[in-house]
């Protein structure tokens, strides 16, 4: 299977953590592009869905989900997002498409954290996935420097403006080693929005995609 057929076949597999859920957080990617394919063949029987991107809105409103505001619904019973890395702890990378603010919202303010991905996102340790860092524009240099200290090489991600209109910095060379640490480290520095550390709040299930089977963790 290609890597974009696992990520059909695991998104797919997500359904059945749908049942019974009449409002369904989503977040953003190509894993959950189809996930949003298959979950509009069930749009009569769900209210709607909580969005994690302009992206994903603009997909559930294409194929006729409602959006509705977290504000207006309060505690989710499930979140569906792919991620850029997972480990066995459940840890995750997030952000590659830059979307990691809104995910982490609904992740937090969600019961039941389901991560889709396919097998090449497995990884024992993370970070040779560079971590993205959502910051105020304003401090995107100091929060570079800070990224330096801590033994990583800050790339801007230049030309990308995110959601909520700050900038990204993708952190390079970092060996993650205590994931729940160093997420508190990074969000304690001034400026920071988010970071893409998903530690804290892991996953609760991880669907893998993996040669022709999923995989539940
Ligand atoms: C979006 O900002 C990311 O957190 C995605 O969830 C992550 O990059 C996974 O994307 P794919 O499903 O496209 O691999």
């Amino acid at each position: 299977m290609t890597q974009d057929e696992l990520k059909q076949k695991v998104a797919h597999a997500a359904l059945h953590y749908i049942k019974d859920v009449s409002i369904v957080g989503v977040g953003t990617g190509s894993t959950v592009r189809h996930f949003i394919d298959y979950l509009a063949e069930f749009k009569s029987d769900i209210e709607g869905a909580v969005s994690s991107s302009e992206m994903t809105t603009a997909h559930l409103k294409k194929v006729g989900i409602p959006v509705l505001d977290l504000n207006a619904v309060g505690t989710l019973d499930v979140y569906i997002d792919g991620a850029d890395e997972v480990t066995p702890h459940k840890h995750m990378i997030k952000g590659g498409g830059g979307a990691l603010t809104r995910e982490k919202i609904i992740g937090a303010a969600s019961k039941k954290f389901i991560c889709i991905v396919d097998e090449t996102k497995c990884v024992d340790v993370l970070g040779a996935f560079p971590l993205p860092i959502e910051v105020i524009p304003m401090a995107r240099s100091y929060v570079a420097r800070e990224m330096v200290k801590l033994g990583g090489q800050p790339v801007w991600r230049e030309n990308f403006i995110t959601d909520n209109h700050n900038e990204i910095i993708d952190v390079h060379n970092l060996n993650i080693l205590d994931p729940i640490e160093l997420e508190k480290i990074i969000n304690n520095i001034t400026g920071v929005v988010t970071n893409g550390l998903f530690a804290m709040r892991a996953a609760d299930v991880v669907l893998v995609g993996s040669g022709t089977e999923v995989i539940t963790r």
